[in-house]
């Protein structure tokens, strides 16, 4: 065997590679993580999502303002690097500034709102086009109750459900040859399902430019049961449309667990954590064919959003790699197969 052979053989196959014949890896990171995680993100991911920096109050914070610095760099660095950007998100009732819906001191009419969500994603978008592969166009628009359809979030009770689509139609005038997706959670859920089911049905009815749904992800230990994301998933794949997986991350906690006090996770805690990963992608990898990508919300446990949800400064350990940046048993189970 001659030296570059025996490199070769001995180098490991890193989760990007690995998966390189189903669907991209992708993770969601900002300016910090990029210096803290070095190739740890390279070498996995082929794929990013800017964990804040699309968002509205960071992109466009104030009328006619945009702050493109932070998403810029991050956009460069994706590039440089040959990973694809899912852009994320245009329009979400959170991270929304104060102006947005204000004119005047007055809730702002259905008109001006609309040009003003026009005049966003064209900007945003257009100035990624070819850049950003994919955006979430709308994110959480669906309601979690049985009884309500639409979230009533400002923008459904300014303007109206046709916000959704007309999003939709700005973000298609803006890059043609982007993908266009609807982001929401709990897609595992039955009535939840159905609605996005039944939206993204009449959208395409309506030749509304939508190429996909995104599931966010964030599951527990517990919850849910394997079943029930492939139900979502097979539901979801009947409408003919791409399915991604955009933000996941598996809590070590049960959502009813409020224990604060836990400085380390139980070897119980990190064994069933290893098992979900692993159940989890062999079904992701079982319907390869619909989804086309999967993002993970994150990249170690010395940062997460769930150290502040649903117990503000509780630690939780929810990803692949630990908090000094080592592959843990839940990384082995999602590349060992
Ligand atoms: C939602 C949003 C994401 C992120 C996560 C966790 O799911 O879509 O952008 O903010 O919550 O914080």
């Amino acid at each position: 065997m001659k030296v570059d052979d025996i490199e070769k053989s001995s180098k490991k196959v890193c989760l990007k590679d690995k998966y390189r014949a189903y669907f991209p890896i992708g993770t969601a990171i900002n300016s910090e993580m990029i210096e803290r995680y070095g190739s740890i993100i390279t070498d996995n991911f082929s794929s990013i999502t800017l964990e804040n920096e699309m968002k509205f109050s960071k992109i466009h914070p104030f009328e006619g303002e945009y702050s493109f610095e932070e998403s810029d760099r991050l956009v460069e660095y994706a590039l440089d690097n040959k990973m694809f950007v899912r852009g994320h998100t245009l329009v979400w009732h959170e991270s929304v500034p104060d102006w947005l819906f204000n004119d005047n001191n007055h809730i702002v009419t259905r008109e001006l709102l609309l040009d003003r969500i026009k005049e966003h994603i064209h900007t945003v978008v257009g100035k990624y086009k070819g850049k950003v592969y994919c955006w979430d166009v709308v994110n959480e628009v669906i309601d979690d109750s049985e009884e309500l359809f639409y979230r009533h979030t400002p923008y459904y009770k300014i303007i109206g459900e046709d916000y959704i689509e007309k999003a939709f139609q700005y973000a298609h005038e803006a890059d043609s040859d982007a993908l266009l997706f609807l982001n929401d959670y709990n897609v595992c859920i039955g009535h939840k399902c159905e609605k996005i089911y039944k939206l993204v049905k009449r959208l395409k009815e309506k030749d509304v430019p939508i190429h996909g749904v995104g599931l966010q992800g964030h599951y527990n230990i517990n919850y849910p049961s394997i079943d029930a994301i492939r139900k979502g998933i097979e539901r979801i794949a009947e409408l003919g449309i791409q399915i991604q997986f955009t933000e996941m991350d598996i809590s070590v906690y049960g959502y009813e667990d409020r224990r604060k006090d836990l400085l380390m996770p139980t070897s119980e805690m990190m064994e069933r954590q290893a098992e979900s990963y692993g159940r989890l992608f062999e079904l992701l990898r079982e319907y390869k064919d619909v989804i086309t990508g999967v993002t993970l919300w994150g990249v170690a446990d010395d940062y997460s959003w769930l150290h502040d949800f649903p117990v503000e400064g509780r630690k939780d350990w929810p990803l692949l790699f630990d908090e000094s940046l080592c592959e843990k048993d839940a990384y082995n189970s999602v590349i060992d197969w």
